[in-house]
Parts: structure tokens; sequence; C-alpha cells
């Protein structure tokens, strides 16, 4: 800890999906400081193609109640794709267990299709989050290296969240509804919805931040190359 921020070690390791909330904004120097650092978060080319809104008070509460009247109308208006049901092997295996782990926190049975819905809704009521940051960008291209950049600068802003002891909760399923965002925002369709942002002070008592999920090792995804002692089960093959 060093002033009122934990260091990098203590803010990467705290950092983790919020999804429930105190209603209590946060002070305007607060959020002020987070975009500061944020801002610094490296981009291709040095573009910052990021263009952020934050959504506060009676404009949450109005994108909030129209993402809930989008999703009960189906009407998904998606800048980019996500179909959950292309990940495959591992993937599907480490997906299926945050759901598991999350709808056993919550008391979910897997059959119970209206609760786990109920619960997901949560997601666009911000999880009673009383701000949003909205991610956009100009699609350069496929927009994969923008979609980079705003990642970069996503992590850079939760690791601040975390430092400062707040909570955010990074959320594709917002960007599902672009359409019905820029509406609300006003903002031109040349710019597109990366995710959204939820964030504020932890409800630390609720059973939805009561569960933290682990990681593999570096050994299982990082393969060296004449790296020799990164890791003792994987020794370079120096032929030297
Ligand atoms: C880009 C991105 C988008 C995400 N979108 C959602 C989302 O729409 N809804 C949600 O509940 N969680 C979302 N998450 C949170 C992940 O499920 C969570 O980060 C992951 O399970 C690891 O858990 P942890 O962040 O608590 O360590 C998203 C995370 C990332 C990085």
């Amino acid at each position: 800890m060093s002033g009122d921020t934990l260091s990098f070690a203590e803010a990467v390791r705290a950092r983790h999906a919020v999804r429930a909330f105190l209603p209590d904004p946060l002070p305007a120097a607060q959020i002020r400081g987070v975009l500061e650092d944020a801002r610094m978060a490296p981009s291709n080319c040095n573009t910052q193609p990021w263009q952020i809104h934050i959504v506060s008070g009676r404009q949450r509460d109005l994108l909030s109640k129209e993402l809930l009247r989008a999703e009960a109308a189906g009407e998904v208006s998606g800048d980019f794709t996500f179909d959950q049901n292309e990940y495959f092997g591992p993937y599907a295996q480490r997906s299926g267990h945050q759901a598991k782990t999350r709808n056993d926190a919550l008391g979910i049975a897997r059959s119970d299709r209206e609760a786990r819905r109920v619960a997901d809704r949560r997601n666009f009521a911000f999880f009673g989050a009383p701000h949003v940051a909205m991610l956009f960008a100009p699609a350069f291209g496929d927009g994969v290296r923008v979609g980079g950049d705003i990642g970069i600068y996503a992590q850079t802003f939760l690791l601040s969240l975390a430092a400062r002891g707040l909570g955010g909760i990074p959320q594709t399923v917002l960007g599902l509804y672009a359409d019905t965002v820029r509406d609300v925002l006003d903002v031109p369709d040349d710019l597109k919805l990366f995710f959204g942002i939820s964030f504020g002070h932890e409800d630390h008592a609720s059973p939805d931040n009561s569960y933290r999920l682990d990681r593999v090792p570096p050994q299982e995804n990082v393969i060296t190359h004449d790296t020799p002692g990164l890791f003792d089960n994987h020794p370079s093959p120096n032929p030297a």
C-alpha cells in the first residue's frame, strides 16, 4: 500500500468481477483519477482510439430501462459477434465452470432457466452500480487491433479501480445492444461499442461477490524456447 492505493501486485490480485454494488455514487474526483490512470494505456501507433461515455444518475437509470426493454424484446444489435457455443475443449470447460460457480453461489440449479435468466438480466441493471462506462471506438479494418487497444484500456481502468478499493466488471453483453446504447447516449453509428464497465463500491455482503475464479498456472499456456530454468517441467530444448 502506498498512499491510499494498493501496490500493483496487490491490485492485480484484488481485482475480480464485481456483480453486486452499493448504490452510492463515487465522487467526481475519484472517477477522474481512474480516467487519468486509464488514459496511460498503450495502443497501436498511440492512436488512443477509445471514446468513453461515463453514465450516472438519471441517464444511468434510463439506459438500464432501455437495455432491459431491448433484451426482453430480443433487439440484439451488437457491432461484433459473440457466440459462447464457439468455445471448445478447455475453453468450454472453463466457461462452464465459471457459470456453475456463480449459480452455486446464488443457489441456482442448472435446470432453473428462469432463475438463471433473472441473474443474467442483472447485467442490464449494471449489477446495481451507480456508474457505467461505455467503451466506444472506431473499428478500423476488422476491428481486432482496436479490440486489443480497448481491452488494454479496460484492464488499466479496472486495475485503477481495484487499487483504490473500488469494484468494476467488464460486460460484453452490454455491447450486444449497441444500437440501444447509441440511441440513449446520442452516439454516432461509426463509433462501435466494444463493451461496458459497471463500477462503484462493491457490496461485500452479496453472495454474487462471494467466490473467486482461479487461473491455470503459466506452465500450462507458456511455451519456452531456449529459456532455461523458467519452468522446471518444461526444460528448454537447447541443443548447444
Ligand atoms: C471483456 C470481458 C467481458 C465480460 N463480459 C461479462 C458480462 O457480460 N457479464 C458478466 O457477468 N461477466 C462478464 N465478464 C467477467 C468474466 O466472466 C470474468 O472476468 C471471468 O469469469 C474471470 O473472473 P474474475 O474477473 O472474477 O477473475 C467479462 C470479462 C471480460 C474480460
